[in-house]
């Protein structure tokens, strides 16, 4: 498969680099993807342990299209059904960036009727009922060629699953590891922040020092999906749990002015 890990922009090299370190490849990075070969094990691990990248998904398919006609029959032709099972809940989102397509809400529901006939003539149905898992496809037009991605992560990778409620504009979690990573700081160094307010650094920190995935305690889409074989992710899983250093000594400290709940 061809996996596509999504960052920030000024991000990439600090992702490029934790996939290397992961994966042992060496990803070309492009306007905040990165892009490379692999199976479910690697997205499994890239879901579990990338601390800076936003998305991790699967490119589809790539075509150019300058209408919506072109668009529609580009889609037709991707094996959706490789992935997507009858009562998949499909939910189609649109980029269009420099392109002679450039109605987003137009692409959205082309695109999505394009992904149905695919799918009702490939099951032999005429409805779907959109009861089971959720897929997300991200459909992206950047100067007439259209990239198909389907979102194996679901909510965002910022979300690590500790924080219950999210506070005003704290600062997303992604971007918080990545500050660490670019800064001097190693985990055998005092941290302190003294302008904490929800603790994001801190937190992050803490979570490179004791070695804890950012993923251990989220969710992720593809889980549930039927094409994946749930035993890959409870490998990942059980290898990140046993590679934390809990008893590790750190001095992490946040401070703030006002009271953050
Ligand atoms: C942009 S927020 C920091 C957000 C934080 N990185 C997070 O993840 O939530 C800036 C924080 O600085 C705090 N602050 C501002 N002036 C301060 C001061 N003189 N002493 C301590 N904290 C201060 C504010 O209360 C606010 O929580």
């Amino acid at each position: 498969m061809k996996i596509c890990v999504t960052t920030a922009s000024g991000v990439e090299a600090v992702t490029k680099r934790e996939i290397y370190k992961l994966l042992g490849v060496d990803a070309p990075a492009i306007s905040g993807r990165l892009c490379f070969e692999g199976g479910w094990d690697e997205i499994a691990k890239c879901n579990m342990y990338l601390r800076t990248a936003n998305r991790v998904g699967i490119i589809l398919g790539e075509f150019k299209a300058e209408t919506f006609d072109d668009l529609f029959d580009g889609l037709k032709q991707i094996a959706f059904e490789e992935f997507i099972p009858a009562d998949g809940k499909i939910i189609v989102t649109a980029k269009n960036v420099l392109s002679k397509l450039f109605a987003i809400s137009a692409t959205q529901s082309i695109s999505k009727k394009a992904i149905c006939e695919r799918l009702f003539s490939k099951y032999r149905i005429t409805t779907l009922p959109e009861s089971g898992e959720r897929y997300k496809v991200e459909v992206a037009i950047l100067k007439d060629h259209v990239t198909v991605m389907l979102d194996t992560s679901g909510d965002g990778l910022h979300r690590r699953g500790y924080r219950g409620l999210v506070g005003e504009a704290p600062l997303k979690e992604t971007l918080a590891s990545a500050i660490i990573q670019l800064s001097v700081w190693n985990p055998s160094r005092p941290l302190a922040d003294v302008f904490c307010g929800s603790g994001t650094i801190p937190i992050e920190a803490a979570l490179i020092a004791l070695n804890i995935a950012s993923g251990k305690n989220r969710n992720f889409d593809f889980t549930e999906w039927k094409c994946f074989d749930k035993s890959i992710f409870d490998g990942v899983l059980e290898q990140a749990i046993a590679m934390e250093a809990l008893d590790k000594e750190v001095r992490i400290s946040g401070f703030d002015k006002t009271r953050v709940n």
